[in-house]
């Protein structure tokens, strides 16, 4: 079987002015120098990426938007397009994050243009998917992120192409923020059903490439646990990545 490098990879969102946040990109950069073995990425807010670039310098921290709109350019005030997420340095973006979905009303069908978009630019989207506690207690949970799956990644459907290097992230709604974070299992069962998804839908080996981060209250505490399951490839971290100590400690899971 394929070894996927895992990532850690953290969320600011609307946290951290430009100086907090160079700050505390040059201590993960320095307290990463001699790490192996392992992706680092953060996603600052969008006035902080070009600062962050330059913080990051040669070292090995990926940078990503946290959202962007699917047209290259235009009349849509407030919006961010991909090209401008990758002038500003970014490879990688966050998309359908569920603060998006539901604060946001972002729909599946938007989040499709959007992964589409930042694919065709080079970008590599990190797609959110995650059901609510509602959704969970209904028995509903498989049933919503297959729908999530279908019609978020409905061009790459279409097309029969989904890249080796996308990224999912399974994030169940109501463990962001609420320090309820799934347990392994739960999260490995969830992982696993989301690969099997990749394997019908693509195949087999896109299925062993694709890496699938597991995302909601993950802390140094509980990070080890959730990285020995065979399906969780990383984690996409809020709260924990605002400070070097813990986003270090996560960074080095076990
Ligand atoms: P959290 O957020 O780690 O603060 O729960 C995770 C996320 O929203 O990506």
């Amino acid at each position: 079987m394929t070894k996927r490098r895992p990532l850690i990879a953290g969320n600011w969102k609307m946290n951290l002015n430009i100086d907090d946040s160079i700050n505390l990109v040059r201590e993960i950069a320095a307290g990463t120098d001699q790490l192996e073995g392992v992706d680092v990425l953060v996603a600052p807010p969008f006035t902080a990426l070009g600062a962050v670039r330059n913080a990051i310098g040669d070292s090995r921290i990926f940078l990503a938007g946290q959202n962007m709109h699917w047209e290259m350019s235009g009349a849509y005030t407030g919006e961010i397009s991909g090209m401008m997420l990758k002038e500003a340095g970014c490879t990688h973006v966050i998309i359908g994050h569920s603060e998006r979905r539901s604060l946001f009303k972002e729909t599946n069908q938007t989040i499709d243009l959007k992964v589409k978009a930042a694919t065709l630019l080079g970008l590599v989207p990190i797609l959110c998917i995650g059901e609510t506690l509602e959704q969970r207690e209904g028995g509903q949970t498989f049933e919503v992120l297959k729908e999530q799956l279908d019609l978020s990644l409905n061009n790459y459907r279409s097309d029969g192409i989904m890249r080796h290097s996308t990224i999912l992230a399974y994030e169940p709604v109501w463990a962001i923020g609420t320090g309820k974070t799934a347990t392994p299992l739960q999260a490995q069962e969830v992982h696993r059903f989301i690969r099997e998804w990749i394997e019908e839908s693509f195949d087999t080996k896109t299925a062993s490439r694709v890496r699938i981060l597991y995302g909601g209250s993950v802390k140094p505490d509980n990070v080890k646990d959730l990285m020995s399951e065979q399906d969780i490839d990383g984690a996409l971290v809020g709260g924990a990545s605002l400070k070097e100590d813990s986003f270090l400690k996560l960074i080095r899971f076990d």
